[in-house]
Formats: structure tokens, sequence, C-alpha cells
């Protein structure tokens, strides 16, 4: 199974100069919380956006055109069916970004794990158009602004209809 899992602001927008657009502390243990013991797929540069690299108790899968990458304590993949390659049937991998990788596993991805920013953002990497009539509503909830989280968003799970 393919999920997906991204913060997406109401323009659609997810980055801005390699980084993400705010820091949401709630939202940072969810996505542990879900993704940790599973394989995470990424992009290069997601990858070399993170501050721990690789992720701690996730197995990287990383993909690059650059045959000459290869990072330490990750495998590598140089194309999304070598990534994919890498994950089993019968186990939940998790797409955490960026762009250019939302937008090639979107249309083969089974779940999708959305934060959505209540707030627009300046930006320049995008998540895909969803197509919402392919997607079922199966899990929502509210997050308020507090100290903590400086915009209030929604945790929304979607399975594939
Ligand atoms: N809001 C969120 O939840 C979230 C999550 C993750 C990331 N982000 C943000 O997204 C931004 C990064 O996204 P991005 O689109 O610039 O980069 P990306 O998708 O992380 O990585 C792009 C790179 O991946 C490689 N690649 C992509 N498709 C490939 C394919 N089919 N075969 C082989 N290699 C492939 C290429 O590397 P080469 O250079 O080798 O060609 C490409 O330059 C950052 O701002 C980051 O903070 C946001």
């Amino acid at each position: 199974m393919i999920s997906i899992i991204v913060a997406i602001a109401e323009n659609n927008a997810i980055g801005l100069n390699n980084k993400l657009l705010c820091h949401l502390s709630e939202d940072l243990k969810r996505f542990k919380q879900i993704t940790s013991g599973h394989k995470i797929i990424m992009g290069k540069n997601t990858y070399e956006s993170l501050p721990i690299r690789p992720l701690p108790n996730r197995t990287s899968i990383v993909i690059s055109h650059t045959k000459d990458d290869n990072f330490c304590n990750c495998l590598m993949a140089y194309s999304i069916e070598e990534a994919l390659s890498h994950c089993s049937k019968d186990e939940e991998c998790f797409v955490i970004g960026g762009g250019s990788i939302y937008k090639q596993f979107l249309p083969i991805s089974d779940r999708l794990y959305l934060t959505k920013i209540h707030h627009e953002f300046e930006a320049d990497t995008f998540f895909p158009e969803i197509d919402y009539k392919q997607w079922r509503l199966i899990e929502k909830e509210d997050v308020l602004q507090s100290v903590s989280n400086p915009f209030s968003y929604s945790f929304l799970t979607y399975e594939r209809c």
C-alpha cells in the first residue's frame, strides 16, 4: 500500500526555498507517529532539506536521477519503479515529498494523510490538484491555533474510492 503524507496550505503550497512553510509541532509529532517503523520514499531535495538525515526509526528510500548519489544509510532509487521495488505489497510505505515526487505518486497512491493548513503561503513548490471524487474521507480532526501551532489546521485521512 502506498500512502502520501503531506502538509498543504489553502493555496496548495507545500514549500519555499527547499524548506517547509511553517513549524507545526502537533503535525510533526503526528508525522513521526504515523511513519515510524515504515519505509519512507522521498525526492533528493526533500532528503537534503531534513534536519536529521536519514530520519531515525524509518527506512529511507531516496529518489535521484544522479547515479553517483549514494546517501549513507538510505536505499537509493533512480526511478519511481525502482523506489516501488523496495516496498512489498503487504506493507504501508509512505511518500513524504516533495512536490515532484507527490506529483508522480498521487495517481498510484491508496491513501492520503493530509494536514490542511488554514492559511495561504508564498511558495515555490505546490501539491498537485486532488480530484476529491476519487477519494473518500475516513478521518478528520481539527487542531486550533495555539502557542505551539501558529495556524489552525485539520488532519484529513482519505482512501481511494
Ligand atoms: N509540506 C510538506 O508536507 C512537504 C513535504 C516534503 C517536502 N516539502 C517541500 O517540498 C520542497 C521540495 O520539493 P521538490 O519538488 O523541489 O523536490 P523533491 O521532489 O523532494 O526532489 C526532487 C528531485 O528528486 C529526483 N527525482 C524526482 N523524480 C525522479 C524520478 N522519476 N527519477 C529519478 N529521480 C527523480 C530529482 O533529483 P536529481 O536532482 O538527481 O534530478 C529531483 O530533482 C521543499 O520545499 C520541501 O520542504 C514539503
